[in-house]
Parts: C-alpha cells; structure tokens; sequence
C-alpha cells in the first residue's frame, strides 16, 4: 500500500460526499497519512470544509452535478458521508471504474432506503429484526397495525435523524402518523415502514470494521459495544462499552459480521441493535462512522474515523478500548447564525474531560454544534462527567457583551 504527495500529480485523492462533524474528523485522519481531501457538501464552509485541500458546495442528490465534479476532482476514492446522495449515480462511477467507492456502491444504494436494508437482512439473510411492512397507502397502514399489533413505530422509508417518525398505540393514531410520515421523508415517495415496536433493554452502536489483515485479506474486527439514549430521532449520550451478557455479545457480533459480508468493501459500519437479554434485533446499519461512536474519540487507541481512514487506505486496524468513556452532545440552544460558546474554560477544567466544537456556521435550537467527551473508572462516572462538560458550554448570541473574560 502506498500514500503520494498531496497537491502533487503522484497524490492519493480521497473525495468526501457529506463534510459534517464526522466527515471532519475523516477528513483530518486521511490528511494525518498525508491524503489529499476534497470535501463536498450542501452548504458553505461545512465543518469539513474547513480542514480539507478544497471544498464545494453542490446538490449530492442531483446525479448530473455529482458526476461532473467527480470527473473534474479525479479522486482515487469516494467516501459517503450521507444516505441522500444520488446512489445510483455512484454505481455507474464505480461500475466505469472511475473510482472506489466506500464501503460499495450496492451499500451506499441499500442503505439510503429502508426497505432495501431491512429486507435484505431479515429476509436474504435471515436476521432477527423487529416484525414489519411497508406499504403505500393510509388503508394498508391500518391494515398493517392491525397484522402487526401494537404498538408500532412508522418511519419514511428515506429519512434519517427521527424525521418523519412516530409511534402509532391506537388505531385512530394511523390517519395522523400517516400524514407525519408523509412530510418528513427526504424525498417525497409516499412509502412507509411499519415497525413493531421492541420492548429493549438498551440499545447499542457496534463499530464494525472491514479492513484488510497483513496477509492481504478482508478480516472483520469489533469495537467494544456503544450504549446511546435517543430523543426524538437523535443520540444526546452515548458511552462504551455498554454492559452484555456473552451471549447477547456473541448475538450482536454474529448480526454484525452478516450484514457487513454482504455490504462488503472496506472502511467502518454502525451496526445499530436492540438488545434484552441474550435477544439481539437488527435495527439498521450505517456503512460509515456513527455519530454515537464519537465517544471512541476519548475510549479508544484508534478512534471509529481514524479507523474508517485506515479500513479504507487498506492500512492495518486496532479497535483496542483504553478506558470507559462517554459523550454528550451540546446543542445550539439559538436560532442564529455565527454564536459563540461560553465557558469551554470551565467545562475543561473538569477533570478527564475534551470538548470538540463543529465550527457549524448556523446554529439551531436542536442542531448539534459540539460534544462533550470524557473518560473515567466506571461508565457511570464518565457519563455524569459528559453530561457537566456538555451543560457548561454555553451558547451565547455573538451580539452579547461578553464581560467574564
Ligand atoms: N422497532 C423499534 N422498536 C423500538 N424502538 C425503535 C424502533 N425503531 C426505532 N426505534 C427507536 O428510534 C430510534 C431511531 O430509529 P432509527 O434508527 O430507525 O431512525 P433514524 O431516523 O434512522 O435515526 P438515525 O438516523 O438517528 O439513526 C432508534 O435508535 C430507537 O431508539
Ligand atoms: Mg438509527
């Protein structure tokens, strides 16, 4: 295996489609080998605009403006961010052999809709999942909740971050998740995911990774299971490793290693599972780093970008843990763009803590700006200490007198 010079004609071009906070830390473990980085996003100055070689701002969704600039960047590989880009498009790329995609083309495609991933891993491969449906329509909803039982969870077959998402614990419920789920899908198809609902213990991330071993084979290694709480489509904490029983460990592991054989390629998954008892459900899967394992950037020798960097560049990995550790997300808390964050000081000061802030242009009530990260003895005290680093940071209106310092 071997890195050129970057901003040379003998450079390693690595292309990234979607450059938010988890593109960003990529982008900086890519560089870290010396590989030259484009970024891409939606927007301006994206976080990982701001570490790459070059940057640009296109529509990943529209198939005509993806190709035209990957044939003017010419990377050598492509690395999806995203589920909404135009997948199809990467498949022609990868079919002309203009270059690799991460982890594959087929699993950037499967993965972006619901349907495609959920039947391939309960009814190809024969997986434990959740009982479902899709369908099409309000009265094959109701069919399916009444086939089903409820409760049930009802989703946008394209949608991410909770969007879209509700619980149906009535029949009268349907009319009203229906027109939910019609508004929130990515892309306006009225089809749906009717999921029973799992009545889990705890939930967990399993960073899976596909790299390639020193005899030049794909071997599959497995980060210490990732414990997360959501709300309202999106992770707030998350901590590894989460507690297991051997079996229910041996469960996951064995889902995990299914569903990345057939996805196939290199780099880094996000298994995510449902787990009580020894009962493991496959719920979905990210073929890319996940965001409730940002807390490995405090647990783990190789945190999951700098081992997706690694996977993909067909450089050895070590999913070794060094501690407990957990991370709590901070949010923007304002509508406005340009805020700044208030006492970083204090919330560093706390003993075994880090803070990452995403250099996100606009800030929201609910947008993700930064993350708290912090590592201890036991998880519940890397946990507590996440949670007191995140609430010290203080979103500030950048109008704001700032007299403290
Ligand atoms: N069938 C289910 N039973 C119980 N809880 C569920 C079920 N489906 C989803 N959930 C809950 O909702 C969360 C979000 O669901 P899911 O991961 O399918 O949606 P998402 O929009 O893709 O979210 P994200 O993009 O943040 O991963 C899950 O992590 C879980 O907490
Ligand atoms: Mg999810």
């Amino acid at each position: 295996m071997k890195i050129g010079t970057p901003l040379s004609p003998s450079a390693t071009k690595v292309m990234l489609l979607g450059s938010g906070e988890l593109g960003k830390e990529v982008i900086i473990a890519l560089q870290r080998f010396g590989v030259e980085v484009i970024a891409v996003d939606r927007y301006e100055n994206a976080p990982g605009h701001q570490v790459a070689h070059r940057a640009h701002v296109i529509d990943m969704t529209d198939a005509k403006a993806l190709r035209d600039l990957i044939i003017q960047e010419s990377p050598h590989i492509i690395v999806p961010e995203i589920e909404a880009i135009a997948t199809n498009e990467l498949a022609a790329i990868e079919q002309e052999g203009i270059a690799t995609i991460i982890p594959t083309a087929r699993a950037t495609q499967l993965t972006m809709n619901r349907e495609g991933i959920r039947r391939l891993a309960a009814q190809d491969l024969g997986l434990k999942t959740s009982n479902f449906a899709f369908v099409s329509s309000l009265e094959e909803l109701q069919t399916a909740v009444k086939d089903i039982g409820l409760p049930v969870i009802v989703k946008p077959v394209m949608s991410s971050s909770g969007k879209g998402q509700s619980e149906i614990k009535s029949q009268d419920d349907c009319q009203a998740a229906w027109e939910y789920a019609m508004s929130g899908g990515r892309v306006s198809s009225a089809r749906i995911i009717v999921e029973e609902k799992i009545d889990f213990e705890y939930e967990i991330t399993l960073l899976t990774v596909r790299s390639r071993a020193s005899d030049g084979q794909i071997e599959t290694n497995f980060c210490a299971p990732i414990g997360h709480i959501q709300k309202d489509g999106d992770y707030i904490e998350s901590w590894q490793p989460q507690p297991m029983s051997q079996t229910a460990l041996q469960n996951a592991q064995h889902i995990a290693r299914e569903v990345t054989n057939n996805l196939g390629g290199q780099g880094l998954f996000g298994v995510e599972l449902f787990v009580k008892g020894d009962d493991v459900w496959f719920s979905e899967v990210s073929p890319r780093p996940h965001d409730t394992g940002m807390v490995t950037m405090i647990t783990q020798r190789q945190n999951e970008f700098e081992l997706h960097a690694r996977a993909i560049l067909g450089l050895p990995v070590s999913t070794h843990q060094q501690s407990p550790g957990a991370s709590a997300v901070i949010y923007g808390q304002l509508d406005e763009p340009a805020i700044a964050y208030q006492d970083l000081d204090k919330a560093l000061n706390i003993n075994n803590t880090d803070i990452r802030l995403f250099g996100k242009p606009e800030s929201f009530q609910n947008r993700r700006m930064g993350v708290a990260l912090a590592h201890g003895k036991t998880i519940d005290e890397a946990r507590q200490t996440a949670k007191q680093a995140a609430s010290s940071v203080k979103p500030q209106s950048s109008t704001t007198q700032d007299t403290s310092s």
